[in-house]
């Protein structure tokens, strides 16, 4: 395997010293970049797109070909695994993502089964492979799922934005099959990652969007528990490169210790979090991925600039931090913000990591 030209992304997350903080933006490739909404016009739709690997591809190079990223992440999405179970999966214009057939009986939720990410999510694994091959080496790529929590709150409730009543009564009155449905999708997330590490993805996310609506007993049964089972079965080594998987529970900052513990190499911060003392509390034992709040980049490139320093300042001196934002960049975000972030923490980030 040729070496990556800018591998600093990955240093980082193996806590290894780099000269200046990585980062990359959740949600990167969307909305806010016009170039964006182009393909996705020529797709027809955003699911279109998802499933074209030409398509996918091009988006996923579009912030790259603006801003000095230090990774690219997949296009895609997290609903590809229950669309692949057949629930199908659709976006009604302006509206986030829904499904045709929820989980409603307990039949259906019997009936589950985790789908081969080869034969079911074919078009998701040669996105990866074009993505790599037009990356050419230059940086590392992300793979992703949702977590197995988080997949199955849009399974039961059939689309976002609810308070998540169904699978919370679920939860409490059925937890067998609320068990059901997450060890299949553990199991699914298990097997859709390692399709993609093994078609070329450097390292792995997992989004756990949702597990922070959990009680503090709930999290650990429910969410934790199925995260922790993922990254055991993950692939960690890959043509002789370690593979690192990062943890993002929103949310989830009052979890980080437990989170540390199902052994991924990161977590991921959203804004809630002061970094600095979630880096006292996780110690050395892994990296730290965030955690600037995504509402600042509405702003104007001085006050991102003041921002970004504000939050390199809190983790402070020395190795383990991917620079971020706490959650996915706003559609409304003007892309030069972005581009001041970006250019922000590469120039201020350096003297943290001298001597
Ligand atoms: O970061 C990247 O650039 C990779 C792409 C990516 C998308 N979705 C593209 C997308 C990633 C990593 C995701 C993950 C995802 N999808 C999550 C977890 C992360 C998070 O935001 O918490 C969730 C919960 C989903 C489900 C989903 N997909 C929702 C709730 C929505 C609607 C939200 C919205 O902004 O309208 C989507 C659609 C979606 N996924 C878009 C993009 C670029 C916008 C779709 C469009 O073009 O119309």
């Amino acid at each position: 395997m040729p070496k990556l030209k800018n591998d600093t992304f990955l240093r980082a997350l193996l806590r290894e010293p780099v000269d200046y903080t990585p980062v990359w933006l959740m949600r990167q490739a969307g909305r806010y970049l016009p170039e964006y909404n182009q393909t996705r016009a020529r797709a027809g739709d955003f699911l279109s797109l998802c499933k074209n690997p030409d398509l996918a591809t091009e988006v996923t190079m579009q912030p790259l070909a603006r801003f000095p990223v230090d990774a690219a992440i997949l296009f895609s999405d997290i609903l590809t695994i229950p669309d692949a179970m057949g629930l199908g999966l659709y976006f009604a214009e302006g509206e986030g993502p829904k499904f045709e057939r929820p989980l409603r009986e307990e039949w259906e939720i019997r009936a589950l089964t985790a789908p081969d990410p080869v034969e079911h999510l074919g078009y998701v694994v040669d996105a990866v492979r074009q993505i790599r091959h037009a990356l050419d080496n230059s940086v590392p790529l992300i793979g992703f799922s949702g977590s197995p929590f988080t997949l199955a709150c849009y399974m039961i409730e059939g689309q976002g934005g609810t308070d998540f009543a169904t699978v919370k009564k679920m939860l409490y009155q059925r937890p067998d099959l609320l068990h059901h449905i997450l060890a299949t999708n553990a199991r699914a997330v298990t097997d859709y990652l390692n399709a993609q590490i093994e078609a070329g993805a450097q390292a792995v996310m997992i989004f756990d969007t949702w597990g922070g609506a959990l009680s503090h007993a709930a999290y650990r049964e429910f969410s934790l528990r199925y995260m922790t089972e993922i990254v055991s079965g993950l692939t960690r080594e890959h043509e002789g490169a370690k593979v690192p998987v990062i943890l993002f529970t929103k949310g989830g900052g009052n979890w980080l210790e437990a989170m540390t513990a199902t052994g991924c190499d990161a977590l991921g911060l959203d804004w809630t979090v002061d970094i600095g003392s979630a880096r006292a509390r996780v110690g050395d034992k892994v990296a730290l991925q965030g955690n600037l709040d995504p509402a600042i980049l509405l702003s104007e490139p001085d006050i991102v600039r003041t921002e970004v320093g504000k939050v390199l300042a809190s983790y402070g001196r020395g190795n383990g931090h991917v620079f971020n934002l706490g959650h996915g960049i706003s559609q409304f975000t003007p892309p030069e913000n972005a581009a001041a972030l970006v250019q922000a923490v590469h120039e201020l980030s350096r003297p943290y990591h001298i001597g």
